[in-house]
């Protein structure tokens, strides 16, 4: 018999049919509405409103929540009519600090400005040769939707000038023109400001006042022009003498006050009233548009004057995309929700295997998985550019892990998910960002990879720690349902990834959850109380986050209520806050004993696999300099708390440097520093991956991890 399902949800109200009896979150994961961490119904996080009498799991996982209507997914099945509701997805809070040192800020797709003249009978060249003239180079990778938009896109840009219509995109300002002119060889430069917390680069909306970008280069603007002798000049492939003449150039600041090298030597910037009218190298003052230039290849054009770049980090949990102004180096917004692929499986081997199952039923169109991250990220770009108001974005630049990599080109993903785990490709690639099935006529730069498990992600992390250069010995942890470890000494550089499971993501602890308001992120000792903790936003406590579980379970060792081998007792200043095998930190809002084994295992997995790593570097924790954390989780937690329970070496836990979104700042580097490709491409070039799974002392060191240290063990500091 058949029944009729009615799904609310926060973008409508959906109708779906499927067999009386049938488990509804099956049918809810295939329609990207819930995405089912354990999918078994044990964790207690596929919640729905429906008018069902709840079982003994559900009452026992949900509680008083019960009342309100609300259960789990996996503990539904279907009856026709059921009208189910979906809770709202909460957006996520995504981390925009970088810290790293300072670097040369160019971007990767460089403008070459020009002025358009109507074609005439004089000058037969196409509107293509007239473009690659214009930007002085002598290869394209315009797509067919480029070049087919190509001579409309002249000619409107042509007509404007010729009609002196003022510019309708207040991007057109004279200042925008000033700072844009390209210069003889046509190139901009940026000079090379500090990138990272002094830098103005640290937060999502950076102290840096925009106006404090300098320009180096402010010279002559190309013309698409009939003249014979313009034409040759234009034509001119770019020289290494020029690019002498370019870096000698004078600087044109705007705090600078330097003459710009322009033949009216006046000054370049908002302070000095130049505007491109002003500026003899401005030809007749008004650029219309700009050729998008990488390396020698013409990639594009646009008349926006505002120069931004997408940066999209693909997690397997999130996916987290920052617009970046590449005038200011601000990001100016920022937007992260869960992967819209959640839904076929927390982990990447569920989502494997889903594709593997997809491309072995021959079916046609579009792979489910590719089509839902696709479609989230060309949403998610969207959305930003609105929040922005610009048109566009010249570059994308994309990171994650190689599984998140190859769903998201379409690539198989099989063999990454059984021995020997060799993936499709670890390739960077270099393609129109609307071939991808994204909404814009950018060019995407997807960054290289290492191994199948230890992918772009963790390229563009040690992009930003400086991996590749000199520096003494150091460890980068980035701690996620992977958790990727690199070790770097002597210019050689060994990864291993360990399975830590979703856990220190809250996915499978009863009552973890990600960092989001409400989520308790910090517990304390409490003389009165036994303990005190925050809440992010301050809001009433809802779950726990990674980094309150860890310093819960730091607090549970110190106060002698947790014994070495995980197991928790009702006893000492934490006693009453202990009951049914669980600590209560607050209304519905527990650590049970459960959740510690999971901690258990989480933590002896990461900590083995930084043990292993020491042990085929001949090193050990101690020769350890510094200890970079990457990610929103490593940002988060106390090096006490995460020493304490044994997650790593006590002797870092005063070397930790917390590198923020380092996947982002590493991603944003590809695309803005010069020679970061090559740089990218060194590391991968240097790094030997430690696969765990074959390596004969792993298992030994996990099973060696699996308890808490002793209470002072090794002088393990909590406070920290
Ligand atoms: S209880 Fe349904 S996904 Fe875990």
């Amino acid at each position: 018999m058949k029944a009729t399902l009615i799904i609310r949800h926060h973008a409508g109200t959906l109708t779906l049919e499927t067999e009386a009896g049938a488990p509804v979150a099956p049918l809810l994961r295939e329609a990207g509405l819930l995405h089912l961490p354990c999918g078994v119904g044990k964790c207690g996080k596929c919640l729905i409103y429906a008018d069902t009498e709840p079982c003994a799991e559900e009452r026992a996982l949900l509680g008083e929540r019960i009342a309100s209507g609300l259960r789990l997914a996996c503990h539904t099945r279907a009856t026709d009519g059921l009208e189910i509701r979906i809770p709202r997805p909460e957006a996520l809070r995504v981390l925009t600090s970088f810290a790293q040192s300072g670097y040369a800020f160019r971007p990767i797709v460089e403008r070459r400005a020009f002025a358009v003249e109507a074609p005439s009978l004089d000058d037969q060249r196409s509107d293509l040769q007239r473009l690659m003239d214009a930007c002085a180079v002598d290869r394209h990778a315009l797509d067919l939707d480029a070049l087919a938009a190509l001579p409309a896109f002249l000619r409107a840009q042509a007509e404007e000038r010729s009609g002196e219509t003022p510019a309708s995109d207040a991007a057109h300002s004279p200042r925008d023109y000033a700072e844009l002119c390209v210069s003889e060889e046509g190139r901009t430069e940026a000079s090379a400001p500090e990138c990272g917390p002094e830098s103005g680069l640290e937060s999502a909306r950076g102290t840096k006042d925009a106006s404090s970008s300098e320009v180096k280069e402010n010279q002559d603007v190309k013309r698409i022009s009939s003249s014979e002798e313009e034409r040759k000049n234009l034509a001119a492939p770019e020289s290494e003498s020029g690019r002498q003449q370019e870096a000698s150039a004078p600087e044109c600041g705007h705090e600078s006050g330097h003459e710009s090298g322009h033949e009216s030597g006046s000054e370049c910037g908002p302070e000095s009233g130049r505007t491109a009218k002003d500026g003899a190298s401005c030809d007749d003052g008004r650029i219309r548009a700009f050729g998008l230039v990488h390396g020698h290849e013409l990639v594009g054009y646009t008349a926006s004057a505002r120069p931004h770049a997408l940066i999209v980090d693909i997690g397997t949990t999130t996916v987290a995309a920052l617009l970046v102004d590449l005038r200011s180096r601000e990001v100016v917004a920022v937007r992260g929700e869960h992967n819209a692929q959640s839904s076929y499986g927390a982990d990447v081997i569920s989502r494997i295997r889903h594709e593997t199952e997809w491309r072995e039923s021959g079916a046609h169109g579009s792979n489910p998985l590719r089509a839902a991250i696709v479609g989230q990220i060309a949403a998610l770009l969207r959305g930003l550019l609105d929040e922005a108001g610009i048109a566009d974005v010249d570059a994308l630049s994309i990171t994650g892990n190689t599984t998140m990599m190859h769903l998201f080109c379409g690539l198989p993903a099989e063999g990454i998910g059984k021995a020997p785990f060799i993936p499709a490709s670890l390739a960077p690639l270099r393609l129109p960002a609307a071939a991808l099935g994204l909404p814009s006529q950018g060019t995407a730069f997807l960054m290289p990879g290492i191994s199948s498990y230890i992918g772009a992600d963790i390229v563009a992390s040690l992009l930003a720690a400086e991996a590749h250069r000199d520096q003494p010995p150091f460890l980068l942890v980035d701690l996620g349902t992977n958790a990727e470890t690199v070790l770097g000494v002597g210019g050689k550089l060994y990864a291993c990834s360990a399975a830590a499971g979703p856990c220190f993501e809250g996915a499978t602890l009863s009552c973890g959850m990600a960092g989001q308001e409400g989520a308790i992120d910090a517990v304390f000792p409490d003389s009165q109380r036994g303990l005190s903790f925050t809440t992010i936003g301050d809001a009433p406590a809802r779950g726990l986050c990674g980094s309150g579980v860890l310093d819960a379970v730091a607090l549970l060792l110190d106060a002698g209520a947790l014994d070495e081998t995980g197991r928790l007792e009702a006893e000492g200043p934490l006693g009453a806050h202990i009951r049914d095998d669980a600590l209560v930190l607050a209304d519905g809002v527990r650590l049970t004993q459960r959740d510690i084994r999971e901690v258990q295992l989480a933590k002896a997995a990461v900590r083995a696999g930084i043990d292993v790593l020491l042990e085929e570097a001949g090193l050990a924790a101690s020769d350890v300099a510094c200890l970079y954390l990457a990610g929103g989780f490593g940002s988060a937690i106390r090096p006490g708390s995460a020493a304490r329970i044994g997650l790593i070496p006590p002797e870092l836990a005063g070397r930790v440097r917390v590198l923020g979104n380092a996947a982002g700042c590493g991603a944003l580097r590809y695309v803005t520093e010069e020679g970061a490709d090559k740089s990218s491409l060194s590391i991968i070039r240097r790094t030997r991956y430690v696969e765990l799974s074959a390596h004969p002392g792993f298992t030994t060191a996990y099973v060696d991890r699996m308890c808490f240290p002793e209470t002072g063990e090794d002088g393990v500091d909590s406070r920290l």
